[in-house]
Parts: C-alpha cells; structure tokens; sequence
C-alpha cells in the first residue's frame, strides 16, 4: 500500500501546472521547505505507490470523477501507421485530471486533518483540483493564487467554494506563504505531485485506458512533476506490463532527462514555454523514484510541436486542449516513429485561458506553415496594389495584411514594396502562391 506520508525530503515546488519557479539548474533539488524543516540530502526511495493502492485510489474516485471517453484518432492513426486513441482527460471535471489526485489526497486525511482544511499554491489546474475535491469532501480549502493568475482559472476555483488568497509574482512567492499558513492554522499543505496519495490517484487514469483500450501498448503522458506518469507506471508495470508509458516534456524545462542521468531529482532552470502545467524545474522525489525504476522513456517536444498539437487538436480532433495537455500529441508530431501500438495518447487537460489561446493559434498555424509573408515590389501607379491583391486572391490565398513601404534606399521613384501577410491551405500551398506571383512577374522575396 501506499506510505501517506508527504516525501520529507522534498516539498519546494518548482511548477505545479502552474508558473514554474526558478531553482539553481543542475543542482539537487533544494531542501524541503515544508513548515520549515531543514531537510536531509536524497537518500534513496521514500514512499512508493503500487497496484494495491492504485485500485484503491480508484474505487474511491467512482461517482467523483468522470469516466472520461477515449477516442479514435484517424490523422494521427495515419501518421503513427497504427491505432492511436485520445484520452480526452481535457473533457474531466474541473477541466484536467487532477480532481483524481487531489480528491484521493483529501479523502485520507484524518477527521482532525480535514477540520482544520487543506492549503494549496497553485496557478492552474492543481488550485482548480484541489478546489473542486474540498467541496466535494466539505473541507475548507485556501489557494494561494500569483497576481497574474489567468482570470478564468481564478474564477473557477473561486467558483468551486475555496478561498483564494491572490498576490506574488510566481510560484516562488505564494509557496513559503501557503507552508507559512499550514504552520500557522494546521491546515494541511498539498503537494502538487510530490505524495504517494496524490500519484495514486493520478494512477486511476491508466487503469481506466486499460479497460477503455485492452490491447493498448503505448500510452504518452504530459510530464512534469511526475505525479500522473509515475501513478500510471505503477498501476501499469502490475497490471498490464507490456504497456509502455512514455513521458512527454517540454524542450524548455526537461528535469527529467537530466535527473534520470544523475540518478537523483536534478533542477533546471525553469524557461518560459507556453505549457506551463509541465514546466516543473525538479521532479518529485516520490514520482523520479517510479519513474526512474521502471526506465520510463521521455521525449522531449519544440514549441512549435506544442502549438501545431494545439492546432491540430483544433481543427481535426475538435478537442480544446491546453498545451501541456497537447504534449503527446505533439509528441506524436515530431516523431510518430519507434512507438508499438495501439497507442494511447492522454489529453491531460484543456484549461486555456482564451487570449492565450487565441496566441497559440496564430503560432499554430505560422508553424503549420500557414502564414506567409511576402514582400513584392511593384509599380507605383494607379492600381497597382488592386492588381496586386487580384493576383493574391486569385492564388487561392487570404490576404490578412499590407503596408506600402516608400523608405528603402534601392526603390526607384516609380516603385513602391509591398508587405503582404498572407494566410495559405498549408507550405505546398505558399509555394504555389510564390511560383504564381513570380510567373505573373512579380519581383517576391519570402519572410
Ligand atoms: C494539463 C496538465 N498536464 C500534465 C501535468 C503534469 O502533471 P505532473 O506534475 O503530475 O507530472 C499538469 C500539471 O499540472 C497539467 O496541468
């Protein structure tokens, strides 16, 4: 069964789904900042997870958690040249899977524990998780929010009844204040990833693709802490050991690549990446032990993966996916290679807040290779840019912006270059609007 005790080596969280906070890269995590206790340097394994307490944690979340529908994915199953499936945990209560870990983590807490409430610091969706499972359970919940906390995000886990304590410009801040309340009223400080509890309940996840997809071979997960993967691993290498979870982390802060390397959970520095729910600077000490026993595979992915994943989710699959949640997927982009199938890859959650979405996309599709831009010098007369515009529309393409620009020095007085922004069907189609404008005998240069 699982040890419930929080890893006392570990408790600073260096992201959470959230804003990743910074940490010294390439050094040993830091010491536990948990209510203030010095803590010792990693010695080995502390708590771990196992099939028992995955089923455990399983049976409790019945009625709590949506069975979330796994489905087909015909461009992807193209792609990979096997079946690929979905998870859509995008489409869970609360908008992510974290409801399964929060709502395991709180539900065995002792009748004293759960009097004096539960205390979280979080920007995305562990606030939302952890909110949503202390109504559920009618504990008293206090999420420390960072000022720039998406309003969308915040509303929800107002919404879902927690006291939400807004200020501090990241992680880095708001955590000593939520352990500093824990200390103070004897709420208790819930860890993101970093507790057997917690990656128990995340382990629910696989047992449910396993019945959902019996033949499955391959699972992709998002990777940041750890808390998912590693639950899934241990319910899986039991369960089912011909699975393969594979993790999935964003390029610009890939903890576990480095820490697998050293043995040990290992920071590095926390990059901005438009996934910030698997920007986590250091993985847990109870996940990295999982997950490093069991040799758990992870790729790593571009931001233009991230955004094209999006796009695609979009537009084919018509699942609105956060980007952590679309690491899988764009995964599967950058290499659909070397995976045994049936695949499964797991949409973790698809809270976005909408301007940032509306971001995403456009660099979804620029990486789509749907924007051009072009500059093309042309007469300066009368109709010329009317001529131009024809010629560009008759190409089939969208003209989405155009500036005349007079100050280059090479111009003749009688010409004038033209910038044109364009939106295209895709990268065959801008090179057929470039062959067509320079046939008409346009002089085109190419962003
Ligand atoms: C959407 C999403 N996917 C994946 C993760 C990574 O989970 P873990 O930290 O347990 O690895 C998070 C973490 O918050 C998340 O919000």
């Amino acid at each position: 069964m699982a040890v419930r005790a929080e890893s006392p080596r570990s408790g600073t969280v260096h992201g959470d789904g959230a804003h990743g906070a910074s940490s010294p890269p390439g050094v040993a995590c830091p010491p536990s900042q948990v209510l203030g206790r010095a803590a010792p340097a990693y010695a080995g394994p502390v708590a771990t997870v196992d099939l028992a307490a995955v089923r455990a944690a399983a049976a409790a979340l019945e009625g709590v958690v949506a069975r979330t529908p796994v489905e087909r994915s015909r461009v992807l199953s193209e792609l990979v040249g096997d079946e690929v499936w979905l998870k859509c945990e995008n489409l869970q209560r609360a908008g992510s899977f974290k409801i399964r870990g929060a709502f395991t983590r709180l539900s065995r807490l002792s009748p004293e524990e759960r009097a004096r409430g539960v205390v979280a610091a979080s920007a995305g969706n562990h606030a939302q998780g952890v909110a949503l499972a202390a109504r559920e359970l009618g504990i008293k919940a206090t999420v420390f929010m960072p000022a720039d906390a998406a309003l969308p995000k915040l509303a929800a886990t107002r919404d879902y009844g927690a006291e939400v304590v807004l200020g501090g410009a990241s992680l880095d801040e708001i955590i000593p204040r939520a352990h500093e309340l824990a200390e103070r009223t004897g709420a208790t400080f819930i860890h993101p990833f970093d507790h057997a509890d917690v990656v128990a309940g995340q382990g629910s996840l696989g047992l449910e693709i396993l019945e959902q997809v019996p033949d499955v071979r391959t699972i992709l997960v998002p990777l940041g802490g750890g808390g998912l993967a590693a639950g899934m691993v241990a319910a899986l290498r039991e369960a089912a050991p011909r699975v393969q979870v594979v993790g999935v982390q964003a390029e610009k802060v890939a903890a576990y690549p480095t820490s697998f390397a050293r043995g040990r959970p290992v920071a590095v520095e926390v990059a901005r990446t438009m996934a910030d729910g698997i920007a986590v600077g250091c993985p847990g000490e109870v996940p990295f032990d999982i997950l490093s026993a069991a040799r758990t595979p992870v790729r790593t992915v571009t931001e233009e993966d991230l955004s094209r994943a999006l796009l695609l989710m979009i537009e084919r699959a018509k699942m609105l996916v956060e980007p952590s949640g679309a690491a899988g997927v764009a995964a599967l982009l950058a290499d659909p290679g070397g995976l045994a199938g049936p695949v499964v890859v797991v949409l973790s959650g698809g809270n976005v807040d909408p301007l940032v979405l509306m971001r995403i996309l456009r660099h979804g599709m620029t990486a789509a290779g749907r924007y051009l831009g072009l500059h093309i010098r042309i007469a300066d007369r009368p109709g010329g840019l009317a001529a131009l515009l024809g010629d560009i529309a008759e190409a089939g393409a969208n003209v989405m912006h155009v500036s005349h620009v007079r100050t280059s020095s090479d111009l003749a007085v009688d010409e004038v270059d033209v910038d044109v922004r364009i939106e295209t069907k895709g990268p065959e189609h801008c090179g057929e609007v470039v062959d067509r404008l320079r046939t008409a005998g346009y002089a085109v240069r190419v962003d």
